[in-house]
Protein backbone atom coordinates (compact mmCIF):
# COMPACT_ATOMS: atom_id res chain seq x y z
CA UNK A 1 0.00 0.00 0.00
CA UNK A 2 1.19 3.12 -1.09
CA UNK A 3 2.05 6.23 1.36
CA UNK A 4 2.72 9.92 1.06
CA UNK A 5 5.21 11.76 2.66
CA UNK A 6 4.58 15.20 3.56
CA UNK A 7 7.21 17.88 4.80
CA UNK A 8 6.32 21.29 6.47
CA UNK A 9 7.85 23.84 3.71
CA UNK A 10 6.25 27.09 4.12
CA UNK A 11 3.53 29.47 2.04
CA UNK A 12 2.19 27.60 -0.63
CA UNK A 13 1.64 29.81 -4.11
CA UNK A 14 0.53 28.82 -7.54
CA UNK A 15 -2.61 27.77 -9.22
CA UNK A 16 -4.15 24.27 -8.92
CA UNK A 17 -6.75 22.73 -11.63
CA UNK A 18 -10.50 21.46 -10.00
CA UNK A 19 -11.36 18.13 -11.62
CA UNK A 20 -14.70 16.62 -12.51
CA UNK A 21 -17.12 16.00 -9.31
CA UNK A 22 -16.51 12.42 -8.29
CA UNK A 23 -19.86 12.04 -7.15
CA UNK A 24 -21.57 14.11 -10.17
CA UNK A 25 -19.74 11.58 -12.51
CA UNK A 26 -20.80 8.57 -10.20
CA UNK A 27 -24.40 9.81 -10.38
CA UNK A 28 -24.03 10.48 -13.90
CA UNK A 29 -22.95 7.03 -15.50
CA UNK A 30 -25.98 5.01 -14.06
CA UNK A 31 -27.80 7.72 -16.57
CA UNK A 32 -26.61 5.46 -19.67
CA UNK A 33 -28.96 2.73 -18.41
CA UNK A 34 -32.03 4.90 -19.35
CA UNK A 35 -31.38 5.09 -22.95
CA UNK A 36 -30.49 2.79 -25.57
CA UNK A 37 -28.02 5.49 -26.93
CA UNK A 38 -24.46 6.35 -26.25
CA UNK A 39 -24.08 9.00 -22.96
CA UNK A 40 -20.80 10.90 -23.66
CA UNK A 41 -19.33 12.33 -20.33
CA UNK A 42 -16.61 15.13 -20.50
CA UNK A 43 -14.58 16.85 -17.80
CA UNK A 44 -14.96 13.00 -16.16
CA UNK A 45 -12.01 12.60 -13.37
CA UNK A 46 -9.71 10.07 -13.05
CA UNK A 47 -10.27 8.04 -9.93
CA UNK A 48 -10.41 4.68 -8.17
CA UNK A 49 -14.01 5.23 -7.56
CA UNK A 50 -14.71 5.46 -11.24
CA UNK A 51 -13.41 2.62 -12.39
CA UNK A 52 -15.34 0.85 -10.05
CA UNK A 53 -18.67 2.28 -11.59
CA UNK A 54 -17.33 1.38 -14.91
CA UNK A 55 -16.97 -2.31 -13.97
CA UNK A 56 -20.09 -2.22 -11.92
CA UNK A 57 -22.20 -1.21 -15.51
CA UNK A 58 -20.06 -3.92 -17.73
CA UNK A 59 -21.20 -6.28 -15.10
CA UNK A 60 -24.72 -5.07 -16.09
CA UNK A 61 -24.04 -4.86 -19.54
CA UNK A 62 -23.12 -1.91 -20.59
CA UNK A 63 -20.09 -0.64 -22.73
CA UNK A 64 -17.68 2.09 -20.87
CA UNK A 65 -14.86 3.34 -22.56
CA UNK A 66 -12.60 6.16 -22.61
CA UNK A 67 -10.87 8.83 -24.72
CA UNK A 68 -8.38 11.48 -23.72
CA UNK A 69 -6.63 10.02 -20.54
CA UNK A 70 -9.64 9.04 -18.98
CA UNK A 71 -11.26 12.66 -19.38
CA UNK A 72 -13.75 11.35 -21.94
CA UNK A 73 -15.80 8.54 -21.09
CA UNK A 74 -18.45 7.24 -23.61
CA UNK A 75 -20.99 4.37 -22.03
CA UNK A 76 -23.56 2.64 -24.09
CA UNK A 77 -26.34 0.46 -22.39
CA UNK A 78 -27.88 -0.87 -25.67
CA UNK A 79 -27.11 -4.59 -25.16
CA UNK A 80 -27.70 -4.36 -20.83
CA UNK A 81 -29.75 -6.84 -20.11
CA UNK A 82 -28.43 -7.97 -16.36
CA UNK A 83 -30.32 -6.49 -13.78
CA UNK A 84 -28.04 -7.75 -11.07
CA UNK A 85 -25.73 -5.44 -9.30
CA UNK A 86 -23.24 -8.41 -7.20
CA UNK A 87 -21.71 -7.56 -3.65
CA UNK A 88 -18.04 -8.04 -4.95
CA UNK A 89 -18.45 -4.68 -6.70
CA UNK A 90 -21.04 -2.87 -4.83
CA UNK A 91 -19.22 -3.71 -1.26
CA UNK A 92 -16.40 -1.69 -2.55
CA UNK A 93 -18.10 1.49 -2.93
CA UNK A 94 -21.61 2.72 -1.87
CA UNK A 95 -22.13 5.03 -4.69
CA UNK A 96 -22.82 1.23 -6.22
CA UNK A 97 -26.94 1.72 -5.04
CA UNK A 98 -27.27 4.52 -7.65
CA UNK A 99 -27.77 1.69 -10.29
CA UNK A 100 -31.14 1.00 -8.81
CA UNK A 101 -33.80 3.12 -9.84
CA UNK A 102 -32.22 2.75 -13.94
CA UNK A 103 -32.35 -0.65 -13.52
CA UNK A 104 -35.92 -0.68 -12.34
CA UNK A 105 -36.86 1.73 -14.99
CA UNK A 106 -35.04 -0.17 -17.57
CA UNK A 107 -35.92 -3.60 -16.78
CA UNK A 108 -38.88 -3.00 -14.22
CA UNK A 109 -36.73 -5.44 -12.25
CA UNK A 110 -33.14 -4.84 -10.54
CA UNK A 111 -30.78 -7.43 -7.96
CA UNK A 112 -28.44 -4.94 -6.27
CA UNK A 113 -26.91 -5.94 -3.35
CA UNK A 114 -27.00 -3.83 -0.10
CA UNK A 115 -23.55 -1.88 0.30
CA UNK A 116 -23.41 -2.77 3.81
CA UNK A 117 -21.58 -0.40 6.13
CA UNK A 118 -18.41 1.72 5.58
CA UNK A 119 -16.29 3.38 7.50
CA UNK A 120 -17.86 6.46 8.45
CA UNK A 121 -21.26 4.65 9.12
CA UNK A 122 -24.19 2.11 8.44
CA UNK A 123 -25.64 3.83 5.39
CA UNK A 124 -29.34 2.09 5.01
CA UNK A 125 -31.21 2.48 2.24
CA UNK A 126 -34.61 2.78 3.39
CA UNK A 127 -35.44 6.34 1.81
CA UNK A 128 -34.77 4.71 -1.71
CA UNK A 129 -36.50 1.53 -0.56
CA UNK A 130 -39.69 3.66 0.48
CA UNK A 131 -39.88 6.09 -2.57
CA UNK A 132 -39.78 3.21 -5.06
CA UNK A 133 -42.53 1.33 -3.53
CA UNK A 134 -44.51 4.58 -3.06
CA UNK A 135 -44.05 4.23 -7.29
CA UNK A 136 -45.43 0.93 -7.52
CA UNK A 137 -41.84 -1.73 -7.08
CA UNK A 138 -42.43 -4.45 -4.86
CA UNK A 139 -38.97 -4.65 -2.99
CA UNK A 140 -37.64 -7.29 -0.54
CA UNK A 141 -34.47 -8.06 1.36
CA UNK A 142 -33.46 -11.60 0.52
CA UNK A 143 -29.43 -12.80 0.76
CA UNK A 144 -28.11 -9.42 1.38
CA UNK A 145 -29.63 -8.75 -1.76
CA UNK A 146 -32.59 -5.23 -2.79
CA UNK A 147 -35.01 -7.80 -5.23
CA UNK A 148 -37.06 -4.78 -6.27
CA UNK A 149 -39.67 -5.85 -9.28
CA UNK A 150 -41.89 -3.64 -11.18
CA UNK A 151 -43.55 -5.20 -13.63
CA UNK A 152 -45.66 -3.03 -15.29
CA UNK A 153 -43.37 0.02 -14.90
CA UNK A 154 -42.69 2.53 -12.21
CA UNK A 155 -45.69 4.85 -11.43
CA UNK A 156 -45.08 8.81 -11.19
CA UNK A 157 -46.44 9.57 -7.10
CA UNK A 158 -45.84 12.19 -4.71
CA UNK A 159 -42.84 11.49 -2.65
CA UNK A 160 -41.91 13.01 0.90
CA UNK A 161 -38.04 12.55 2.38
CA UNK A 162 -37.81 12.31 5.62
CA UNK A 163 -34.12 13.17 5.38
CA UNK A 164 -32.74 14.91 2.28
CA UNK A 165 -30.74 12.14 1.34
CA UNK A 166 -28.14 13.04 -2.00
CA UNK A 167 -28.30 9.38 -3.30
CA UNK A 168 -32.05 8.41 -2.87
CA UNK A 169 -33.01 12.32 -4.38
CA UNK A 170 -30.76 11.07 -7.91
CA UNK A 171 -32.40 7.11 -7.22
CA UNK A 172 -35.50 8.28 -7.93
CA UNK A 173 -35.03 11.19 -10.08
CA UNK A 174 -33.69 9.19 -12.75
CA UNK A 175 -35.95 6.71 -12.42
CA UNK A 176 -38.98 9.07 -12.56
CA UNK A 177 -37.36 10.02 -15.78
CA UNK A 178 -39.20 6.99 -17.58
CA UNK A 179 -42.04 6.12 -15.34
CA UNK A 180 -46.05 6.26 -16.01
CA UNK A 181 -47.17 10.14 -14.99
CA UNK A 182 -45.67 12.90 -12.79
CA UNK A 183 -43.21 12.53 -9.47
CA UNK A 184 -42.40 14.79 -7.17
CA UNK A 185 -40.36 14.32 -4.14
CA UNK A 186 -40.48 16.54 -1.32
CA UNK A 187 -37.55 17.40 0.76
CA UNK A 188 -34.91 16.49 -2.07
CA UNK A 189 -31.04 16.95 -1.17
CA UNK A 190 -30.23 20.56 -3.15
CA UNK A 191 -26.63 19.86 -4.06
CA UNK A 192 -25.13 20.96 -6.70
CA UNK A 193 -24.88 17.22 -8.44
CA UNK A 194 -28.41 17.46 -8.29
CA UNK A 195 -28.47 20.06 -10.28
CA UNK A 196 -25.93 18.41 -12.75
CA UNK A 197 -27.61 15.37 -13.61
CA UNK A 198 -31.12 16.75 -13.56
CA UNK A 199 -29.27 18.95 -16.23
CA UNK A 200 -27.98 15.20 -18.02
CA UNK A 201 -31.02 13.73 -17.97
CA UNK A 202 -32.79 16.86 -19.45
CA UNK A 203 -30.27 16.92 -22.22
CA UNK A 204 -31.38 13.40 -22.67
CA UNK A 205 -34.86 14.06 -23.24
CA UNK A 206 -36.18 13.81 -19.32
CA UNK A 207 -38.41 16.61 -18.16
CA UNK A 208 -37.28 17.93 -14.71
CA UNK A 209 -38.33 21.25 -12.92
CA UNK A 210 -36.87 22.25 -9.30
CA UNK A 211 -33.60 20.77 -9.38
CA UNK A 212 -31.64 22.65 -6.61
CA UNK A 213 -34.59 23.06 -4.66
CA UNK A 214 -36.02 20.91 -2.38
CA UNK A 215 -38.55 20.13 -4.09
CA UNK A 216 -38.15 18.70 -7.89
CA UNK A 217 -40.93 17.54 -10.15
CA UNK A 218 -40.30 15.07 -12.86
CA UNK A 219 -42.62 14.38 -15.90
CA UNK A 220 -42.29 10.40 -17.05
CA UNK A 221 -41.71 10.38 -20.64
CA UNK A 222 -41.37 6.89 -23.25
CA UNK A 223 -38.21 6.97 -24.07
CA UNK A 224 -34.26 9.19 -23.16
CA UNK A 225 -31.84 9.36 -26.16
CA UNK A 226 -28.53 9.99 -26.34
CA UNK A 227 -26.55 13.14 -25.13
CA UNK A 228 -23.16 14.48 -24.31
CA UNK A 229 -22.65 16.61 -20.88
CA UNK A 230 -19.48 17.81 -19.44
CA UNK A 231 -18.99 17.14 -15.57
CA UNK A 232 -19.59 19.88 -13.33
CA UNK A 233 -16.38 20.63 -10.99
CA UNK A 234 -15.83 19.18 -7.94
CA UNK A 235 -16.62 21.42 -5.09
CA UNK A 236 -15.07 19.01 -2.52
CA UNK A 237 -11.72 18.85 -4.62
CA UNK A 238 -12.26 22.78 -4.65
CA UNK A 239 -12.39 23.20 -1.11
CA UNK A 240 -10.17 20.86 0.15
CA UNK A 241 -7.47 22.92 -1.58
CA UNK A 242 -9.05 26.57 -1.04
CA UNK A 243 -7.44 25.38 2.79
CA UNK A 244 -3.95 24.44 1.45
CA UNK A 245 -2.89 28.12 1.50
CA UNK A 246 -4.80 28.65 5.34
CA UNK A 247 -2.65 26.31 6.52
CA UNK A 248 0.40 27.75 5.17
CA UNK A 249 0.27 30.94 3.84
CA UNK A 250 0.49 31.96 0.83
CA UNK A 251 -2.03 32.59 -2.35
CA UNK A 252 -3.33 30.01 -4.39
CA UNK A 253 -6.26 29.83 -8.12
CA UNK A 254 -8.39 27.13 -8.09
CA UNK A 255 -9.00 27.23 -11.89
CA UNK A 256 -12.83 26.23 -12.68
CA UNK A 257 -13.75 26.79 -8.78
CA UNK A 258 -17.04 28.44 -8.15
CA UNK A 259 -18.36 30.09 -5.08
CA UNK A 260 -21.98 28.88 -5.54
CA UNK A 261 -20.89 25.06 -5.20
CA UNK A 262 -19.67 25.39 -1.45
CA UNK A 263 -22.64 27.09 0.42
CA UNK A 264 -21.52 27.93 3.95
CA UNK A 265 -17.90 26.55 3.14
CA UNK A 266 -16.48 29.65 1.99
CA UNK A 267 -18.80 31.99 4.63
CA UNK A 268 -17.04 29.93 7.25
CA UNK A 269 -13.53 30.36 5.80
CA UNK A 270 -13.62 33.98 5.72
CA UNK A 271 -14.66 34.22 9.45
CA UNK A 272 -11.61 32.51 9.83
CA UNK A 273 -9.42 35.37 8.37
CA UNK A 274 -9.05 33.68 4.67
CA UNK A 275 -9.34 35.99 1.49
CA UNK A 276 -11.57 34.63 -1.19
CA UNK A 277 -11.93 36.15 -4.35
CA UNK A 278 -13.51 35.64 -7.95
CA UNK A 279 -10.92 35.52 -10.86
CA UNK A 280 -11.69 35.01 -14.62
CA UNK A 281 -10.40 31.44 -14.09
CA UNK A 282 -12.16 30.58 -10.99
CA UNK A 283 -10.95 31.64 -7.40
CA UNK A 284 -8.05 32.96 -5.65
CA UNK A 285 -7.57 32.33 -1.57
CA UNK A 286 -4.87 34.59 0.03
CA UNK A 287 -3.65 34.10 3.27
CA UNK A 288 -0.88 35.67 5.24
CA UNK A 289 1.09 33.85 7.15
CA UNK A 290 -0.17 33.27 11.05
CA UNK A 291 -2.63 31.30 12.32
CA UNK A 292 -6.57 31.24 11.45
CA UNK A 293 -9.36 32.27 13.97
CA UNK A 294 -11.09 29.37 15.44
CA UNK A 295 -14.34 29.36 13.91
CA UNK A 296 -17.69 27.09 15.03
CA UNK A 297 -18.84 24.31 12.13
CA UNK A 298 -21.71 22.50 11.89
CA UNK A 299 -22.53 20.30 8.79
CA UNK A 300 -26.20 20.16 7.21
CA UNK A 301 -27.19 19.38 3.49
CA UNK A 302 -26.19 21.97 1.01
CA UNK A 303 -26.37 24.75 1.05
CA UNK A 304 -25.14 24.33 4.51
CA UNK A 305 -21.55 23.40 5.54
CA UNK A 306 -20.55 20.13 3.37
CA UNK A 307 -19.87 16.76 5.37
CA UNK A 308 -17.24 16.11 2.97
CA UNK A 309 -15.06 19.41 4.35
CA UNK A 310 -15.54 18.48 7.50
CA UNK A 311 -12.35 16.26 8.50
CA UNK A 312 -10.45 18.71 5.96
CA UNK A 313 -11.64 22.06 8.24
CA UNK A 314 -10.77 20.29 11.67
CA UNK A 315 -7.18 19.79 10.39
CA UNK A 316 -7.41 23.79 10.07
CA UNK A 317 -8.71 24.14 13.36
CA UNK A 318 -5.78 22.26 15.00
CA UNK A 319 -3.55 25.38 14.76
CA UNK A 320 -6.58 28.23 14.67
CA UNK A 321 -6.24 30.73 17.31
CA UNK A 322 -9.06 29.43 19.44
CA UNK A 323 -10.85 27.31 20.52
CA UNK A 324 -13.93 25.34 17.91
CA UNK A 325 -16.40 23.31 17.72
CA UNK A 326 -17.68 20.93 15.40
CA UNK A 327 -20.91 19.07 15.32
CA UNK A 328 -21.28 16.18 12.09
CA UNK A 329 -24.39 15.81 11.99
CA UNK A 330 -25.15 13.88 8.58
CA UNK A 331 -23.09 10.52 9.42
CA UNK A 332 -22.77 9.08 12.71
CA UNK A 333 -19.17 8.21 12.82
CA UNK A 334 -16.88 10.46 10.99
CA UNK A 335 -14.21 11.93 13.00
CA UNK A 336 -11.88 8.95 12.86
CA UNK A 337 -9.31 11.63 11.65
CA UNK A 338 -9.30 12.72 15.33
CA UNK A 339 -7.21 10.27 16.45
CA UNK A 340 -4.39 10.81 13.73
CA UNK A 341 -4.39 14.58 13.78
CA UNK A 342 -3.75 14.11 18.08
CA UNK A 343 -0.59 12.14 17.21
CA UNK A 344 0.83 15.16 15.64
CA UNK A 345 0.26 17.08 18.63
CA UNK A 346 -3.36 18.44 18.30
CA UNK A 347 -6.17 19.11 20.96
CA UNK A 348 -9.46 16.96 20.62
CA UNK A 349 -12.04 16.31 22.32
CA UNK A 350 -14.62 13.92 20.15
CA UNK A 351 -18.19 13.41 22.73
CA UNK A 352 -21.00 11.95 20.11
CA UNK A 353 -21.18 13.98 16.99
CA UNK A 354 -19.06 16.87 18.75
CA UNK A 355 -15.41 17.45 18.41
CA UNK A 356 -13.97 20.43 20.31
CA UNK A 357 -10.83 21.45 19.10
CA UNK A 358 -8.63 23.49 21.08
CA UNK A 359 -5.92 25.54 18.42
CA UNK A 360 -2.35 25.13 19.01
CA UNK A 361 0.75 27.03 17.82
CA UNK A 362 2.08 23.89 15.24
CA UNK A 363 1.69 20.44 14.95
CA UNK A 364 4.24 18.45 14.75
CA UNK A 365 4.55 15.50 11.32
CA UNK A 366 4.29 12.01 12.64
CA UNK A 367 3.40 8.72 11.01
CA UNK A 368 -0.02 8.57 10.39
CA UNK A 369 -3.11 6.81 8.85
CA UNK A 370 -5.57 7.37 6.70
CA UNK A 371 -9.02 5.71 7.41
CA UNK A 372 -11.27 6.94 4.59
CA UNK A 373 -11.39 9.43 1.85
CA UNK A 374 -11.79 12.82 3.46
CA UNK A 375 -9.92 11.60 6.57
CA UNK A 376 -6.76 10.70 4.45
CA UNK A 377 -6.78 14.41 2.19
CA UNK A 378 -6.90 16.40 6.11
CA UNK A 379 -4.14 14.48 7.39
CA UNK A 380 -2.06 15.74 4.12
CA UNK A 381 -3.52 19.29 4.30
CA UNK A 382 -2.00 19.24 8.26
CA UNK A 383 1.49 17.98 7.09
CA UNK A 384 1.47 20.84 4.90
CA UNK A 385 2.68 22.72 8.13
CA UNK A 386 3.68 20.86 10.52
CA UNK A 387 7.30 21.07 11.78
CA UNK A 388 8.79 17.96 9.90
CA UNK A 389 7.83 14.67 7.88
CA UNK A 390 4.20 13.28 7.95
CA UNK A 391 4.10 10.00 6.43
CA UNK A 392 0.42 9.14 5.78
CA UNK A 393 -0.31 5.42 5.03
CA UNK A 394 -3.31 3.45 3.11
CA UNK A 395 -3.54 6.22 0.39
CA UNK A 396 -5.52 4.00 -1.39
CA UNK A 397 -8.09 6.04 -0.01
CA UNK A 398 -7.02 9.13 -1.30
CA UNK A 399 -6.70 8.00 -4.65
CA UNK A 400 -10.65 7.17 -4.64
CA UNK A 401 -11.45 10.91 -4.31
CA UNK A 402 -8.46 12.98 -5.42
CA UNK A 403 -6.48 12.77 -8.60
CA UNK A 404 -2.63 13.62 -8.49
CA UNK A 405 -2.27 15.55 -5.16
CA UNK A 406 1.45 15.33 -5.01
CA UNK A 407 1.38 16.67 -8.24
CA UNK A 408 -1.18 19.53 -7.79
CA UNK A 409 -0.07 20.49 -4.15
CA UNK A 410 3.94 20.33 -5.33
CA UNK A 411 3.55 22.65 -8.25
CA UNK A 412 2.18 25.39 -5.84
CA UNK A 413 5.60 24.57 -3.51
CA UNK A 414 4.64 21.83 -1.05
CA UNK A 415 6.83 19.04 -0.75
CA UNK A 416 4.85 15.76 -1.10
CA UNK A 417 5.68 12.75 -2.58
CA UNK A 418 4.44 9.40 -2.94
CA UNK A 419 5.88 6.40 -1.83
CA UNK A 420 5.42 3.09 -3.71
CA UNK A 421 4.57 -0.06 -1.33
C1 LIG B 1 -23.47 11.31 -0.89
O1 LIG B 1 -23.60 10.08 -0.19
C2 LIG B 1 -21.99 11.47 -1.19
N1 LIG B 1 -21.55 10.37 -2.03
C3 LIG B 1 -21.20 11.50 0.12
O2 LIG B 1 -19.82 11.74 -0.22
C4 LIG B 1 -21.71 12.67 0.95
O3 LIG B 1 -21.02 12.68 2.18
C5 LIG B 1 -23.22 12.50 1.19
O4 LIG B 1 -23.91 12.41 -0.08
C6 LIG B 1 -23.81 13.67 1.97
O5 LIG B 1 -23.57 14.86 1.29
C7 LIG B 1 -21.84 10.39 -3.35
O6 LIG B 1 -22.46 11.30 -3.86
C8 LIG B 1 -21.34 9.24 -4.16
P1 LIG B 1 -27.02 10.59 1.77
P2 LIG B 1 -25.06 9.44 0.06
O7 LIG B 1 -27.94 9.59 1.17
O8 LIG B 1 -25.92 9.68 -1.11
C9 LIG B 1 -28.61 8.61 5.78
C10 LIG B 1 -17.51 11.39 -0.19
O9 LIG B 1 -16.67 11.54 0.71
N2 LIG B 1 -29.51 7.85 4.88
O10 LIG B 1 -27.31 12.05 1.63
O11 LIG B 1 -24.88 8.06 0.54
C11 LIG B 1 -27.16 8.14 5.63
O12 LIG B 1 -26.95 7.02 6.46
C12 LIG B 1 -18.84 10.73 0.12
O13 LIG B 1 -17.36 11.77 -1.38
C13 LIG B 1 -30.51 7.08 5.45
O14 LIG B 1 -30.65 7.02 6.67
O15 LIG B 1 -25.54 10.36 1.28
C14 LIG B 1 -26.36 9.33 6.06
O16 LIG B 1 -26.30 9.34 7.48
C15 LIG B 1 -18.95 10.25 1.56
N3 LIG B 1 -31.32 6.35 4.64
C16 LIG B 1 -27.21 10.50 5.58
O17 LIG B 1 -28.53 9.99 5.36
C17 LIG B 1 -31.19 6.38 3.27
O18 LIG B 1 -31.98 5.71 2.58
C18 LIG B 1 -26.69 11.13 4.30
O19 LIG B 1 -26.84 10.17 3.30
C19 LIG B 1 -30.17 7.17 2.72
C20 LIG B 1 -29.34 7.91 3.53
Amino acid sequence: MDSIIVRGNGPLNGVIPIAGAKNACLALMPATLLSDEPLTLTNAPRLSDIKTMGVLLESLGAEVSSLNEGRVMILSSHGADNPLAHYDIVRKMRASNLVLGPLLARHGKAIVSLPGGCAIGARPMDIHVTAFEAMGAVIELKDGYLHADAPGGLKGAEIDFHFASVGATENVMMAATLAKGTTVINNAAREPEIIDLADCLRRMGAQIDGDGSSTITIQGVESLHGATHPVVADRIELGTYMLAPAFTGGEVELLGGRRDLLGAFCDRLEEAGVDISETDSGLKVVHKSGRVRAVNIKTEPYPGFPTDLQAQMMALMCTADGVSVLEETIFENRFMHAPELVRMGAQIDVQGGMATVTGVERLRGAPVMATDLRASVSLILAGLAAEGETVVSRVYHLDRGYERVEEKLSACGALIERVKA
